[in-house]
């Protein structure tokens, strides 16, 4: 006889990486009753505060009064409705890449292309840190997974070289680290790959609707748009929908259409979601989504600064994602614990989530925070990280 399932279940508690879920009533604001409390959310990837919008409800609205709850099939059969070609003409233009393709989700987007573009004989090269969908689309696609040391551009190049001639090479990367929020040397990759003649596939699930003048993204902010092969985002972050794309050429989309499994097997996003996610990208690339970023800079600044003026060794970075280092889990839970005593709510971050030693709380900003918001948070924070002795 294996481990029994309750026996496992004891073996995760006994190494303090229990999950459970918490419930949040009402929408997803920068204030939400958590458990039957009300709490300062600091922990949602909802940076722009759309989810809770308006104007999105109302489009969401608006889609199913017109076309209904479901697609009622996969986009090869009759699941391809005006709405899904509407929204990938818009995040081509979005993304200034010739076309587009949407998956139902960011994990299914990664595993999907990943598994699509590279199999056996092929290697990808993975920055250590990237996201877990990138991982276990790797692993689904039978290619070789190398997984280079985290930013490092010149380990990659030396890999890239030693494995020079081995069928096609992927270089794989998350645009903003969702864990750590930093961003990946994209011009130093496209470099590498043109050097190598290898794709290029960038996950800019943090730096869509954030970064670039525009919002576009990391790409966009970094000059590269038109060098990475395979511009990857969700629109379950700072677009408040749900979903995801492959802004891509025509050819490669066509590739992801006769290939990618997670497009090809699955019930396509319903019309509420699609409604949904055309008027966020509207949204973004409107004025009133300037204004947004503007606020969410200021936001992530302001917090960084009075974070680091408490005494929190912050890794570098500038974007809305910030974490406070705890190493051991017990600590990132007992901080998480801590600070929802005093209402305030970020999560601790343990592995396999992050590497073993590298726990964290993750602390993300919003554009709908005020001031104030932020002020008590890192009040609080401090109060906390000296009582853990974290600082
Ligand atoms: C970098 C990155 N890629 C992909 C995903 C998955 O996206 P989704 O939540 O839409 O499945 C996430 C979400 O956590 C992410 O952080």
């Amino acid at each position: 006889m294996g481990t029994t399932i309750q026996q496992e279940l004891e073996q995760i508690r006994e190494r303090g990486l229990y999950r459970s879920t918490r419930m949040v009533s009402g929408r997803q604001d920068s204030h939400v009753e958590l458990n039957g409390r009300e709490v300062l959310l600091l922990c949602s990837n909802n940076y722009l505060g759309l989810a809770g919008s308006p104007a999105l409800v109302q489009a969401s609205v608006e889609a199913t009064e017109r076309y209904g709850t479901s697609s009622g099939a996969s986009r090869l059969v009759s699941g391809t409705m005006a709405l899904h070609e509407r929204l990938e003409a818009e995040i081509a233009r979005f993304k200034r890449t010739e076309s587009s393709l949407v998956f139902n989700s960011g994990y299914a987007a990664n595993t999907g292309i990943i598994a699509a573009l590279v199999g056996r004989g092929d290697v990808i090269f993975s920055d250590r840190l990237n996201h877990a969908s990138i991982v276990d689309g790797a692993l689904l696609s039978s290619a070789r997974l190398i997984r280079y040391p985290h930013n490092d551009v010149t380990a990659l190049e030396s890999l890239l070289k030693r494995h020079r001639g081995t069928g096609r090479a992927l270089i794989v990367t998350d645009a903003v680290f969702s864990m750590d929020g930093d961003i990946a040397p994209l011009r130093e990759l496209v470099g590498l790959k043109k050097t190598y003649n290898a794709l290029l596939m960038v996950d800019d699930a943090h730096g869509s609707g954030v970064l670039g003048d525009d919002g576009s993204g990391t790409a966009e902010l970094l000059g590269v748009s038109d060098d990475v092969d395979i511009l990857m985002g969700t629109f379950g972050k700072a677009l408040g929908s749900f979903g995801a794309y492959a802004a891509v050429s025509a050819e490669l989309r066509e590739l992801l259409v006769n290939r990618a499994r997670s497009f090809i097997f699955s019930t396509s996003l319903p019309p509420a979601v699609l409604g949904a996610s055309l008027e966020a990208l509207r949204i973004v690339r409107s004025p009133e989504g300037t204004r947004l970023r503007q606020s969410l800079r200021a936001n992530a600044d302001r917090l960084r600064s009075l974070l680091s003026e408490a005494g929190f060794d912050l890794p570098d970075g500038m974007t809305q994602i910030i974490p406070i280092m705890t190493g051991q889990a017990e600590t990132a839970m007992h901080f998480s614990e801590m600070l929802l005593e005093e209402g305030i709510f970020a999560q601790g971050i343990r592995p396999p989530t992050v590497p073993a030693g590298a726990c964290r709380l993750r602390c993300t900003v919003m554009a709908t925070h005020t001031l104030r918001d932020l002020d008590r948070a890192a009040e609080r924070i401090a109060d906390v990280g000296r009582r853990l002795g974290v600082i």
